[in-house]
């Protein structure tokens, strides 16, 4: 039996490999991908969650646009990382698929109240604001949701878009303290972990090198959204964030780290968006997420080439 998830997203050109990889894998049933303002605003995020399901080949899965502002705040965006587009890195056509008429967050309810309590895995890779929305409209749903797994935070890898807090909990810090804070299961996947997925040129040209469409296409997004990060951490590889979601879900074997509390601060002066991880349990707080640091990175970047590889 498939796992069904919905994934939330802000592609993204590590947000598109995420998706990517869940649409190749027969283990995932893919409900539905949810648009949210992020690394670049929502008009955009929706037109680039189509462009990456058309690419897939899957015009099964329907696109929906969720909010285009963070609950409590201005939008921040990342085009400084992502480009103008927010997918940079290769040209794609228009898309043909069609944005679905009902707004994103109504789409997260409506399916957690219709699929059977705790069979819907929320997997959230931008900002947690549509999930955040969907948990204040409709309280019934937190109990009936799978388990949430999302990319966000940081804590022995500091932030990185302040020195405190990572991008997705610092865009809408409010609504990562209301997902936090709402007792779904949690698998939280930070900037520790994601920071040591990094491609390597090997890797990368093996992608460009596949049949089809879709290897070439992350090849020339991992070009472009790397050139940020080796330039910033003098790192040799761009960090795939996103993928380590689904590569969790797919092969959890591959990661490791501890069950412990994970807060969020909103109203630091400096520190405002970070996520505060009681990795040595001094608190006392209850533990809410399992928080991943360390991946088989030769392991993730196989299961992604080989799964990459049956996308046309
Ligand atoms: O900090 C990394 C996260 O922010 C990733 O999800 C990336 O796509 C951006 O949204
Ligand atoms: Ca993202």
């Amino acid at each position: 039996m498939a796992r069904k998830i919905i994934i939330d997203t802000d592609p993204g050109q590590d947000d598109a490999v995420a998706i990517l990889l869940a649409l190749a894998s027969p283990e995932i049933e893919v409900l539905g991908v949810v648009a949210v303002a992020g690394n670049v605003p929502l008009a955009l995020t929706e037109v680039n969650a189509r462009k990456v399901v058309e690419l897939s080949g899957r015009r099964d899965v329907p696109v929906f646009a969720g909010c285009d502002r963070p609950l409590a705040r201005a939008l921040v965006t990342a085009e400084h990382v992502h480009g103008k587009t927010g997918l940079d890195g290769i040209e794609l056509p228009a898309p043909d698929l069609p944005l679905q008429a009902q707004h994103g967050v109504d789409f997260i309810i409506g399916t957690l109240r219709r699929e059977a309590a705790g069979t819907v895995t929320l997997v959230a890779i931008g900002p947690l604001t549509n999930i955040a929305e969907a948990f204040r409209r409709a309280p019934d749903i937190v109990a009936r949701v799978e388990r949430i797994v999302l990319m966000g935070g940081a804590y022995f890898e500091v932030g990185n878009i302040t020195p405190a807090a990572e991008f997705n909990i610092f865009v809408d810090p409010e609504a990562a303290a209301a997902v936090f804070g709402a007792g779904v299961p949690l698998t939280v996947m930070p900037l520790d972990v994601t920071h040591k997925a990094l491609t390597d040129r090997s890797w990368i040209e093996a992608m460009r090198a596949l049949p089809g469409r879709c290897g070439p296409a992350v090849a020339g997004w991992t070009d472009f959204f790397e050139r940020f990060d080796t330039a910033k951490y003098g790192s040799l590889g761009a960090p795939l964030h996103d993928p380590c979601t689904i590569a969790w879900l797919l092969q959890p074997e591959l990661f490791s780290g501890r069950e412990i509390n994970v807060e969020i601060e909103t109203e630091g002066r400096w520190t405002t968006g970070m996520t505060v991880a009681d990795w040595w349990r001094v608190s006392g707080r209850a533990s809410n997420a399992l928080f991943l640091k360390d991946v088989d990175r030769d392991g993730l970047f196989a299961l992604l080439l080989e799964r990459i590889a049956r996308l046309p």
